[in-house]
Protein backbone atom coordinates (compact mmCIF):
# COMPACT_ATOMS: atom_id res chain seq x y z
CA UNK A 1 0.00 0.00 0.00
CA UNK A 2 1.30 3.18 -1.00
CA UNK A 3 1.02 6.31 1.90
CA UNK A 4 -2.08 8.26 1.38
CA UNK A 5 -1.52 11.86 -0.14
CA UNK A 6 -3.76 12.94 2.99
CA UNK A 7 -4.05 11.66 5.97
CA UNK A 8 -5.82 12.81 8.80
CA UNK A 9 -6.26 11.05 12.34
CA UNK A 10 -8.08 11.60 15.53
CA UNK A 11 -9.14 14.92 14.28
CA UNK A 12 -11.50 17.01 16.94
CA UNK A 13 -13.23 20.49 16.95
CA UNK A 14 -15.57 21.17 19.57
CA UNK A 15 -17.47 24.50 19.27
CA UNK A 16 -18.64 25.38 23.21
CA UNK A 17 -19.90 22.38 23.98
CA UNK A 18 -21.24 20.68 20.91
CA UNK A 19 -18.22 18.57 19.53
CA UNK A 20 -18.56 19.15 15.34
CA UNK A 21 -15.77 16.35 14.95
CA UNK A 22 -15.04 13.47 17.37
CA UNK A 23 -11.74 11.79 16.43
CA UNK A 24 -12.42 12.11 12.63
CA UNK A 25 -10.11 9.75 10.53
CA UNK A 26 -9.86 9.87 6.78
CA UNK A 27 -7.12 8.61 3.96
CA UNK A 28 -7.46 9.82 1.17
CA UNK A 29 -5.14 8.21 -1.76
CA UNK A 30 -3.23 10.08 -4.40
CA UNK A 31 -5.32 10.26 -8.02
CA UNK A 32 -8.77 9.28 -6.25
CA UNK A 33 -12.10 10.90 -6.01
CA UNK A 34 -12.76 10.29 -2.27
CA UNK A 35 -16.09 11.35 -1.48
CA UNK A 36 -17.07 12.38 2.09
CA UNK A 37 -20.96 12.02 2.86
CA UNK A 38 -23.53 12.67 5.73
CA UNK A 39 -26.17 13.77 6.92
CA UNK A 40 -26.68 17.87 7.77
CA UNK A 41 -24.68 18.84 10.68
CA UNK A 42 -22.51 16.04 10.48
CA UNK A 43 -19.23 17.58 10.41
CA UNK A 44 -18.46 17.86 6.69
CA UNK A 45 -17.82 21.54 6.57
CA UNK A 46 -15.67 21.78 9.82
CA UNK A 47 -13.65 19.04 8.73
CA UNK A 48 -12.88 20.92 4.98
CA UNK A 49 -12.76 24.26 7.46
CA UNK A 50 -10.17 22.70 9.54
CA UNK A 51 -7.83 20.73 7.82
CA UNK A 52 -7.58 23.87 5.53
CA UNK A 53 -6.84 25.47 8.45
CA UNK A 54 -9.61 28.26 8.39
CA UNK A 55 -10.25 27.03 11.53
CA UNK A 56 -7.62 25.21 14.55
CA UNK A 57 -8.59 21.96 15.28
CA UNK A 58 -9.00 20.70 18.89
CA UNK A 59 -6.66 17.84 18.51
CA UNK A 60 -5.21 15.73 15.59
CA UNK A 61 -3.33 15.01 12.84
CA UNK A 62 -3.76 16.40 9.37
CA UNK A 63 -0.89 15.23 7.39
CA UNK A 64 -0.58 16.63 3.49
CA UNK A 65 2.17 14.46 1.58
CA UNK A 66 4.12 13.67 4.66
CA UNK A 67 4.27 17.30 6.57
CA UNK A 68 1.53 18.18 8.86
CA UNK A 69 -0.57 21.05 8.73
CA UNK A 70 -2.54 20.92 11.84
CA UNK A 71 -3.58 24.16 13.22
CA UNK A 72 -1.59 26.18 10.42
CA UNK A 73 -2.69 28.90 8.51
CA UNK A 74 -4.88 28.85 5.50
CA UNK A 75 -2.44 30.16 3.33
CA UNK A 76 0.54 28.02 4.74
CA UNK A 77 -1.92 24.84 4.09
CA UNK A 78 -2.37 26.17 0.71
CA UNK A 79 1.55 26.31 -0.37
CA UNK A 80 1.36 22.73 1.34
CA UNK A 81 -0.52 21.76 -1.45
CA UNK A 82 -4.30 21.12 -0.59
CA UNK A 83 -6.84 24.11 -1.80
CA UNK A 84 -10.94 24.60 -1.40
CA UNK A 85 -14.50 25.77 -2.58
CA UNK A 86 -16.47 27.41 -0.19
CA UNK A 87 -20.34 25.77 0.48
CA UNK A 88 -20.98 29.63 0.60
CA UNK A 89 -19.14 31.39 -2.79
CA UNK A 90 -16.09 33.23 -1.70
CA UNK A 91 -15.83 34.97 -4.99
CA UNK A 92 -14.52 38.93 -5.71
CA UNK A 93 -18.04 39.34 -7.51
CA UNK A 94 -17.13 43.21 -8.69
CA UNK A 95 -14.16 41.83 -10.39
CA UNK A 96 -13.91 40.85 -13.76
CA UNK A 97 -13.58 36.11 -14.16
CA UNK A 98 -9.94 35.86 -15.45
CA UNK A 99 -9.20 38.71 -12.54
CA UNK A 100 -10.69 36.01 -9.48
CA UNK A 101 -8.32 33.15 -11.05
CA UNK A 102 -5.24 35.67 -11.59
CA UNK A 103 -5.50 36.56 -8.09
CA UNK A 104 -5.45 32.85 -6.87
CA UNK A 105 -2.75 32.20 -8.92
CA UNK A 106 -0.84 35.24 -7.58
CA UNK A 107 -1.18 34.12 -4.16
CA UNK A 108 0.05 31.28 -5.09
CA UNK A 109 3.49 32.48 -6.44
CA UNK A 110 3.53 34.51 -3.37
CA UNK A 111 3.08 38.25 -5.06
CA UNK A 112 0.16 39.36 -2.53
CA UNK A 113 -3.12 40.47 -3.20
CA UNK A 114 -3.80 43.12 -5.49
CA UNK A 115 -0.03 42.86 -7.89
CA UNK A 116 -3.21 40.52 -10.36
CA UNK A 117 -4.39 44.19 -10.41
CA UNK A 118 -1.44 45.88 -11.31
CA UNK A 119 1.01 43.80 -12.98
CA UNK A 120 -0.17 43.94 -16.34
CA UNK A 121 2.50 43.81 -18.87
CA UNK A 122 5.62 41.56 -19.72
CA UNK A 123 6.84 38.01 -20.57
CA UNK A 124 5.73 36.67 -16.53
CA UNK A 125 2.52 38.06 -17.17
CA UNK A 126 1.74 37.11 -19.48
CA UNK A 127 2.83 33.37 -18.79
CA UNK A 128 0.38 34.20 -15.89
CA UNK A 129 -2.38 35.16 -17.66
CA UNK A 130 -2.06 32.25 -20.50
CA UNK A 131 -2.36 29.95 -17.83
CA UNK A 132 -5.42 31.42 -15.99
CA UNK A 133 -7.30 31.25 -19.46
CA UNK A 134 -6.31 27.84 -19.86
CA UNK A 135 -7.97 26.87 -16.03
CA UNK A 136 -11.35 28.98 -17.26
CA UNK A 137 -10.99 26.92 -20.56
CA UNK A 138 -11.01 23.73 -18.05
CA UNK A 139 -13.78 24.57 -16.65
CA UNK A 140 -15.60 25.82 -19.40
CA UNK A 141 -15.82 29.51 -18.85
CA UNK A 142 -13.00 30.78 -21.22
CA UNK A 143 -15.68 32.74 -23.19
CA UNK A 144 -16.57 34.33 -19.97
CA UNK A 145 -13.55 35.74 -18.59
CA UNK A 146 -13.97 39.40 -19.17
CA UNK A 147 -17.72 39.52 -18.00
CA UNK A 148 -18.13 40.16 -13.67
CA UNK A 149 -17.86 37.51 -11.50
CA UNK A 150 -21.44 38.39 -9.67
CA UNK A 151 -23.30 38.41 -12.74
CA UNK A 152 -22.92 34.68 -13.55
CA UNK A 153 -24.86 32.23 -12.95
CA UNK A 154 -24.96 30.53 -9.74
CA UNK A 155 -23.47 27.62 -11.68
CA UNK A 156 -21.28 29.41 -13.65
CA UNK A 157 -19.95 31.07 -10.17
CA UNK A 158 -18.99 27.55 -8.45
CA UNK A 159 -17.19 26.62 -11.61
CA UNK A 160 -15.03 29.91 -11.22
CA UNK A 161 -14.36 28.48 -7.74
CA UNK A 162 -12.98 25.66 -8.93
CA UNK A 163 -10.30 27.49 -11.43
CA UNK A 164 -9.74 29.98 -9.11
CA UNK A 165 -8.84 26.94 -6.36
CA UNK A 166 -6.79 25.49 -9.07
CA UNK A 167 -4.59 28.93 -9.73
CA UNK A 168 -2.73 27.79 -6.38
CA UNK A 169 -1.68 24.60 -8.11
CA UNK A 170 -2.71 22.14 -5.25
CA UNK A 171 -2.29 18.46 -4.87
CA UNK A 172 -5.54 17.98 -3.59
CA UNK A 173 -8.88 19.69 -3.69
CA UNK A 174 -11.17 20.29 -1.17
CA UNK A 175 -15.00 20.81 -2.69
CA UNK A 176 -17.40 21.61 -0.31
CA UNK A 177 -20.78 21.35 -2.06
CA UNK A 178 -20.17 21.92 -5.60
CA UNK A 179 -23.42 20.93 -7.38
CA UNK A 180 -25.33 23.20 -4.46
CA UNK A 181 -28.62 24.33 -6.17
CA UNK A 182 -27.33 22.87 -10.24
CA UNK A 183 -29.72 20.98 -12.41
CA UNK A 184 -28.81 17.55 -13.67
CA UNK A 185 -27.36 18.76 -16.65
CA UNK A 186 -25.47 21.13 -15.03
CA UNK A 187 -23.98 18.42 -12.49
CA UNK A 188 -23.45 16.03 -15.48
CA UNK A 189 -21.24 19.12 -16.60
CA UNK A 190 -18.87 19.33 -13.54
CA UNK A 191 -18.62 15.65 -13.38
CA UNK A 192 -16.64 15.65 -16.41
CA UNK A 193 -15.15 18.65 -14.95
CA UNK A 194 -14.21 16.95 -11.80
CA UNK A 195 -12.96 13.75 -14.18
CA UNK A 196 -10.49 15.81 -16.39
CA UNK A 197 -9.34 17.92 -13.05
CA UNK A 198 -7.97 14.01 -11.47
CA UNK A 199 -6.48 13.14 -14.63
CA UNK A 200 -4.57 15.73 -14.54
CA UNK A 201 -2.98 14.79 -11.49
CA UNK A 202 -4.83 16.84 -9.03
CA UNK A 203 -6.72 14.80 -6.18
CA UNK A 204 -9.90 15.40 -4.66
CA UNK A 205 -12.12 15.48 -2.04
CA UNK A 206 -15.97 15.90 -2.81
CA UNK A 207 -18.48 16.72 -0.21
CA UNK A 208 -22.07 16.60 -1.63
CA UNK A 209 -25.71 16.39 -1.35
CA UNK A 210 -26.43 14.66 -4.91
CA UNK A 211 -26.04 11.00 -3.68
CA UNK A 212 -26.30 10.02 -7.33
CA UNK A 213 -23.28 11.74 -8.52
CA UNK A 214 -21.07 10.85 -5.38
CA UNK A 215 -21.85 7.10 -6.25
CA UNK A 216 -20.70 7.63 -9.99
CA UNK A 217 -17.92 9.50 -9.27
CA UNK A 218 -15.72 8.47 -5.97
CA UNK A 219 -13.79 5.77 -5.53
CA UNK A 220 -14.06 5.54 -1.69
CA UNK A 221 -16.41 7.13 0.13
CA UNK A 222 -16.40 8.34 4.01
CA UNK A 223 -19.62 9.16 5.69
CA UNK A 224 -19.67 10.86 8.86
CA UNK A 225 -22.96 11.00 11.25
CA UNK A 226 -22.61 13.56 14.40
CA UNK A 227 -19.11 14.14 14.12
CA UNK A 228 -17.96 10.50 13.93
CA UNK A 229 -17.33 8.39 11.20
CA UNK A 230 -19.82 5.40 10.55
CA UNK A 231 -18.79 4.07 7.48
CA UNK A 232 -15.64 4.20 4.64
CA UNK A 233 -15.64 2.08 1.22
CA UNK A 234 -16.30 1.72 -1.98
CA UNK A 235 -19.54 3.62 -3.43
CA UNK A 236 -20.97 -0.21 -3.91
CA UNK A 237 -19.89 -0.76 0.12
CA UNK A 238 -21.34 2.55 0.74
CA UNK A 239 -24.97 2.10 -0.66
CA UNK A 240 -25.56 -1.16 0.88
CA UNK A 241 -24.69 -0.25 4.65
CA UNK A 242 -27.10 -0.39 6.65
CA UNK A 243 -25.58 2.24 9.39
CA UNK A 244 -25.35 4.84 6.42
CA UNK A 245 -28.78 3.73 5.73
CA UNK A 246 -30.35 4.67 8.99
CA UNK A 247 -28.28 8.06 9.10
CA UNK A 248 -29.83 8.99 6.54
CA UNK A 249 -33.27 7.93 7.18
CA UNK A 250 -33.13 7.97 10.76
CA UNK A 251 -34.57 4.83 11.39
CA UNK A 252 -33.66 0.67 10.27
CA UNK A 253 -34.98 -0.21 7.30
CA UNK A 254 -37.64 -2.69 6.74
CA UNK A 255 -36.60 -6.34 6.05
CA UNK A 256 -38.51 -7.54 3.42
N1 LIG B 1 -18.34 28.22 13.43
C1 LIG B 1 -19.20 27.44 14.13
N2 LIG B 1 -19.58 27.78 15.38
C2 LIG B 1 -20.41 26.98 16.09
N3 LIG B 1 -20.92 25.82 15.64
C3 LIG B 1 -20.59 25.45 14.40
C4 LIG B 1 -19.72 26.22 13.57
N4 LIG B 1 -19.55 25.57 12.38
C5 LIG B 1 -20.29 24.46 12.46
N5 LIG B 1 -20.92 24.37 13.66
C6 LIG B 1 -21.78 23.27 14.12
O1 LIG B 1 -21.03 22.06 13.95
C7 LIG B 1 -21.86 21.02 13.47
C8 LIG B 1 -21.32 20.52 12.14
O2 LIG B 1 -21.55 21.54 11.16
P1 LIG B 1 -21.01 21.42 9.67
O3 LIG B 1 -19.60 21.00 9.71
O4 LIG B 1 -21.33 22.70 9.00
O5 LIG B 1 -21.91 20.23 9.10
P2 LIG B 1 -22.18 19.77 7.59
O6 LIG B 1 -21.27 20.52 6.70
O7 LIG B 1 -21.95 18.29 7.60
O8 LIG B 1 -23.64 20.08 7.33
C9 LIG B 1 -23.27 21.60 13.37
O9 LIG B 1 -23.96 21.28 14.55
C10 LIG B 1 -23.02 23.08 13.27
O10 LIG B 1 -24.11 23.82 13.77
MG1 LIG C 1 -21.63 21.81 5.11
Amino acid sequence: MTTPLLHVADLTKNFGGLTALAGVHIEVRSGTIHGLIGPNGSGKSTFINTVTGVIPPNSGQIVIDGRNVAGLRPNIVNAAGIARTFQNLRLFKAMSVLDNVLIGEHRHMGYGLGSALTMRNGEAERHVKDVAMGLLADVGLAHRAEAISGSLPYGEQRLLEIARALATQPKLLMLDEPLAGMNPTEMDRVVAILRRIVARGVTILLVEHAVRVVMSVCDRISVLNFGRNIAEGSPQEIQGNEDVVVAYLGRRRHVA
